[in-house]
């Protein structure tokens, strides 16, 4: 009887060697492998995250951020003033922002916006950083949860919609940095 370990159930083991180019193939891809991530790790002189951020800069620069459709050139609110702004800029605060800061923004879970104290700062491009980007819990000061970010949500224009609004009603909201 033939080996059990060499045939079974009528397939038969050849025991051929692999194909030259299969094997050479094979080595040649390990030595590569080895050759370059000794090269990227120690030569390239490019750690991991300094490639990554290199990426990530590329591809903001092929796909900018939509949500920034608006940009201001010195930190102050490019939409100050402007009527339909403002108008609009209430009824995004009525819909996104009253759960936390009231209807008229006087304050809920969230601080007051319209008096004149302010925890992280009272200029535009300072609001408008604490809306785009939200207040984490490491820098909230009022221990009662974060403020959520909005950037994804709204963007920049209905951001600063927004932030005409209030300052519209409050003039402790300074204009510029
Ligand atoms: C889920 C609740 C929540 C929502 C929604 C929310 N906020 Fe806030 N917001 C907070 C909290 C809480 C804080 C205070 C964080 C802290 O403890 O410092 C805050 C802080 C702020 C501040 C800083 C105030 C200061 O005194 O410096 C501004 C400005 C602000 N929010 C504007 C907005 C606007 C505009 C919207 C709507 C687009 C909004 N927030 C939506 C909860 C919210």
């Amino acid at each position: 009887m033939s080996d059990p370990n060499k045939e079974f159930d009528g397939i038969r083991q050849a025991e051929n060697p692999l194909p030259g180019w299969w094997k050479w193939g094979f080595l040649l891809g390990i030595i590569v492998g080895i050759i370059y991530a000794v090269y990227f790790h120690v030569f390239s002189g490019e750690e991991m995250a300094d490639y990554y951020s290199s990426q990530v800069e590329e591809y903001t620069k092929q796909f900018p951020n939509k949500n920034v459709a608006l940009e201001s050139t010195d930190g102050s609110n490019p939409l100050r003033g402007n009527a339909d702004a403002i108008a609009a800029g209430e009824t995004t605060f009525k819909t996104y922002c009253v759960a936390c800061h009231g209807p008229t923004g006087e304050g809920l879970v969230g601080p007051n916006l319209m008096d004149k104290e302010w925890l992280h700062g009272n200029t535009d491009s300072e609001l408008y950083e604490n809306v785009m980007k939200g207040i984490a819990m490491d820098r909230a000061k009022m221990g009662r949860g974060p403020m959520p970010p909005h950037e994804m949500s709204l963007g920049s224009e209905k951001v600063y919609q927004v932030l005409a609004w209030i300052a519209s009603k409050n003039p402790n909201v300074l204009s510029g940095n």
